[in-house]
């Protein structure tokens, strides 16, 4: 690999290419990120963020989300919360199921996660995150890592505190997603906050935010000195950027998905769905998310309302069908005789997710 982009080890665990696929709740279930791993070239793979409330009471939902394949190893589950006790008892259920890594989410800026003190509350209760922190160090063997955000006010900008703290409670990485909490998802990532950390901290530091193409990946790398690169919102749009990075940062040709390809991967993506949940669930996280990988593509509008407006498995399926039988002959797509455009909404955050 190029000397910027190469493996670096989370403890013994190697993160090899050091890309990983950030944490989305209500996107990186297990159908998406297995999906996105047989793409190639994601190093590490992260669960959408768990709620320590749903683990230890039991919820079936979050039960269900600490679910992963062996193929996506090396993996880690990520939990939120705000409660010592809980996030401890959290932690060990990860550990039990055999995850690779426990990673806490100090980010979610979702007001229902912050006024329980956990997500980027924790930023500005650092006593707080010294304490969930050695709690949680005390009780487990793997690795404990940590994602976090700028700062949690624009006026309260404190990452490298935050990572100092952090690395002082035993935490053997650190992703900095580089808004504050305030800031939400305007603005672009503050990335000279990644390369401050690095400088700071010995333990391995990775840089999240704004990441979609290939010359902004190798920028980051080379700009701040990071070890990893997250990418997620670049992952929806562009499954196969892991891969195309990957491809690049070992010389070779970049591959390029044909229009096969993308009709392939949607698919395959709804088989995984249906094998993994309900009927409804399935065909309404398809409408979202088919359509993410749709874009940019001819007629790519008028097929996401056609989606949109589909309500059973061969609707979706035809949808599929007819969609890619005519732009791969060249043919216009009129979508629904005379619907008018509308989207499932850009998924945006963690809020919508933790709202539901
Ligand atoms: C829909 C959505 C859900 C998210 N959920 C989480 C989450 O559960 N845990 C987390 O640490 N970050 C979460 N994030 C933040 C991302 O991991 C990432 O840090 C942020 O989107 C910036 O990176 P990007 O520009 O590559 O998307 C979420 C982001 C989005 C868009």
């Amino acid at each position: 690999m190029t000397p910027e982009i190469k493996p670096f080890k989370i403890r013994d665990i190697a993160i090899s290419p050091p890309l990983i696929l950030s944490p989305m709740a209500g996107v990186t279930d297990v159908s998406f990120r297995r999906l996105l791993k047989r793409r190639g070239g994601v190093g590490l793979s992260v669960s959408e963020f768990i709620s320590v409330e749903g683990l230890t009471r039991s919820n079936p939902k979050s039960k269900r989300q600490m679910r992963f394949y062996p193929e996506e190893r090396p993996f880690a589950v990520q939990i939120f919360g705000g409660q010592p006790e809980r996030m401890r008892m959290a932690a060990e259920m990860a550990e039990e199921i055999g995850a690779d890594i426990l990673d806490i989410n100090c980010g979610c800026p979702a007001p229902k996660v912050v006024k329980h003190g956990g997500g980027s509350g924790l930023l500005k209760d650092h006593a707080r995150l010294e304490i969930i922190l050695k709690e949680i160090k005390k009780a487990i063997k793997i690795p404990l890592t940590i994602k976090i955000r700028a700062g949690f006010y624009d006026h309260t900008i404190n990452a490298v505190d935050t990572a100092k703290l952090a690395e002082a409670c035993g935490v053997e990485h650190i992703a900095l997603h580089g808004r504050t909490k305030e800031q939400g998802y305007r603005g672009l990532a503050n990335w000279d906050l990644v390369k401050q950390i690095k400088e700071t901290v010995s333990v391995p530091v990775s840089g999240s935010g704004d990441v979609t193409t290939i010359e902004q990946a190798f920028a980051r790398f080379r700009e701040t000195g990071c070890d990893g690169v997250l990418i997620g919102r670049g992952a929806m749009a562009n499954p196969w950027i892991f891969r195309q990075i990957e491809d690049a940062a070992n010389g070779r040709e970049i591959f390029q998905p044909t229009l096969a390809d993308k009709r392939a991967i949607l698919h395959e993506y709804f088989d995984m769905l249906r094998e993994d949940m309900p009927e409804t669930p399935a065909i309404n996280r398809m409408k979202q998310l088919a359509g993410q990988f749709t874009r940019g593509l001819q007629g790519g509008a008028l097929f996401r309302t056609s989606l949109y407006h589909s309500h059973s498995v061969d609707e979706i399926l035809n949808r599929i069908e007819e969609y890619f039988e005519a732009i791969e002959n060249d043919r216009p797509y009129f979508g629904e005789a005379g619907a008018p455009i509308e989207e499932a909404p850009e998924l945006d955050s963690c809020e919508a997710a933790s709202a539901a």
